[in-house]
């Protein structure tokens, strides 16, 4: 693969909120979990384990734990800043179904902290950097498999609303998981509905620094109050529209 190549996966790895109901073949559920196998994780130590959810009646059920997290949304929302402009908006909060509650397959990434016994013990009781450490080689495996994702041509939504104590536990009792494993997030899979619309990115220039740079090269606080406000319009625009009708 040439450079622009990956930046063309890069750039076309995008969330995809709406999926057609049909099924995806397991060859190709596998092939986006073979890619996040080889995913870097902190010491090597692989502390992850995939679930794969197919059956409409678990989806649901696990649909339903996440959308609570979505009725109290709105109560919340109230309480943002007033610069922050309009509150959030996404599907569960305004019916009784998230964005992925189509989606024909959830891959539930689940972190096995047993596997902290073999970092370095300098890091193990280091309580935050072996937290973040474990974490990241979890973030590692999940962006591997939405890169994979794409390049299978599905649809994949991050969905973090899992990580709410109510949703983890049910979860956790609905498929009969071990007690040591903790949910990290899931990824919800398709074949798309539609094309996203175009993203809201900041440019490089801005973004990168050389060396002895100073603070001025850094955005103010006024400037990054403007993004945040940019940012989350155009987010709460994409959930609600989803994108382009394919
Ligand atoms: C850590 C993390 C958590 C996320 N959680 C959610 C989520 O719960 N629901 C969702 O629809 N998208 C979620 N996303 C997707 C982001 O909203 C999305 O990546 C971002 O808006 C940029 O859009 P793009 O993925 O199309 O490039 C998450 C992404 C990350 C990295």
């Amino acid at each position: 693969m040439d450079y622009n190549e990956l930046l063309e996966l890069a750039k076309s790895r995008r969330s995809i909120r709406r999926f057609k109901p049909d099924p995806i073949p397991e060859q190709e559920i596998n092939k986006v979990i073979e890619v996040a196998r080889w995913a870097p994780s902190g010491f090597n130590m692989q502390p992850w384990e995939f679930v794969v959810v197919r059956k409409k009646e678990l989806r649901e059920k696990i649909a339903e734990a996440v959308n609570v997290y979505f009725k109290h949304a709105p109560e919340m929302e109230k309480a943002r800043e007033p610069w922050q402009g309009r509150p959030w908006k996404l599907s569960g909060m305004t019916d009784t179904k998230g964005d992925f509650t189509e989606a024909p397959v959830y891959i539930l990434l689940f972190g096995d902290p047993r596997t902290q016994a073999g970092l370095p013990m300098g890091v193990r009781y280091e309580y935050h950097r072996k937290q973040i450490i474990h974490t990241s080689g979890l973030a590692h495996a999940f962006v591997y498999m939405t890169l994979a994702a794409t390049a299978l041509g599905l649809a994949a939504q991050w969905i973090s609303s899992v990580q709410t104590a109510y949703a983890h536990t049910v979860i956790k009792k609905l498929l009969d998981i071990p007690p040591a494993l903790e949910v990290y997030d899931m990824l919800a899979l398709g074949y798309p509905a539609i094309k996203p619309s175009e993203k809201f990115i900041r440019d490089l220039e801005e973004m990168v620094h050389y060396d002895d740079c100073g603070q001025e090269d850094f955005r103010s606080d006024e400037q990054v109050k403007d993004f945040v406000k940019k940012a989350r319009s155009w987010n709460i625009g994409v959930h609600q529209r989803g994108g382009e009708k394919k």
